[in-house]
């Protein structure tokens, strides 16, 4: 058994400042790795985190301190990729533990019996997410040496559109060049992104994608094409995967609830 869990879009800043003057995303996180440190006796091994991009708001070196610092009570391997509000040398230089000291922030860890991948969509200063001909290279070869094993595929921007018109405005523009690439591979694969601080699943290439909650905001489902812009205050959580002859993945919610009472 492989557990890798996904924690994303954290949008942690620097003390005493509030995102977009609303959340307070550090105490977003700590409650979510109070959760997460509550439940491990009975989730059992976490094998590695993760985590999925935007772990800062603004980029700044004094955020990925933060972060580092908020997660340090899970002590577990850590790794990460950039979403779009993140700026990539202070994310290099954050985590030079695995990320490549030059070049797109992409990298692939045999994790237990999992090929985790971690690919960058960042083009900095957008919203919007691509992935260079130099990423999709790195993957194609990762793709080739994994050789039909299970692959855990994390991107921040999710390669479907989400209904969110805001959010599929500032989604992934090449995602046909990546559906091109997995759906070629004869294994199992599983593609986890952010972005849109919301579970959902879809059928991508023959495989299954999945983006995750944020444990800070959330963007309303609301298909509207004017469908008013703008993130709810709201902690949701975070996902577990697991790989045992197959992928299945758990949403861990930021709140245990009362009970267990009989039924
Ligand atoms: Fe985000």
């Amino acid at each position: 058994m492989t557990t890798i869990l996904q924690i994303t879009d954290t949008h942690i800043v620097g003390e005493g400042r509030l995102v977009s003057g609303q959340l307070e995303t550090a105490g977003a996180l700590t409650r979510l790795v109070d959760r997460l440190k509550s439940i491990r006796h009975q989730i059992g091994p976490v094998d590695a985190v993760i985590v999925s991009g935007d772990l800062s708001d603004d980029g700044s070196k004094e955020s990925y301190a933060r972060f580092k610092a908020l997660l340090a009570p899970l002590d577990l391997p850590t790794f990460v990729i950039p979403g779009n509000h993140d700026a990539r040398d202070p994310l290099r230089g954050a985590f030079a533990d695995h990320l490549p000291i030059a070049g797109p922030l992409n990298w692939v860890r045999k994790i237990g019996d999992v090929s985790l991948v971690g690919l960058d969509s960042l083009v900095e200063g957008h919203g919007h997410g691509t992935l260079s001909s130099e990423t999709l290279a790195f993957l194609r070869d990762a793709l080739v040496k994994a050789d039909g094993s299970a692959v855990l595929l994390a991107l921040h921007h999710p390669p479907f559109s989400s209904g969110i018109s805001f959010m599929d405005a500032i989604g992934l523009t090449n995602a046909q060049d990546l559906r091109d690439l997995v759906s070629g591979y004869k294994g199992e694969l599983r593609i986890v992104c952010g972005h849109i601080h919301s579970m959902m699943v879809c059928t991508f290439g023959g495989h299954t994608a999945i983006s995750a909650p944020s444990p800070c905001s959330t963007f309303a489902y609301d298909n509207r094409e004017d469908s008013p812009v703008g993130f709810l205050t709201q902690d949701d959580g975070c996902l577990l995967h697991r790989w045992d002859a197959g992928f299945q993945t758990i949403r861990i919610g930021p709140e245990a609830g009362s009970g267990p009472f009989p039924f």
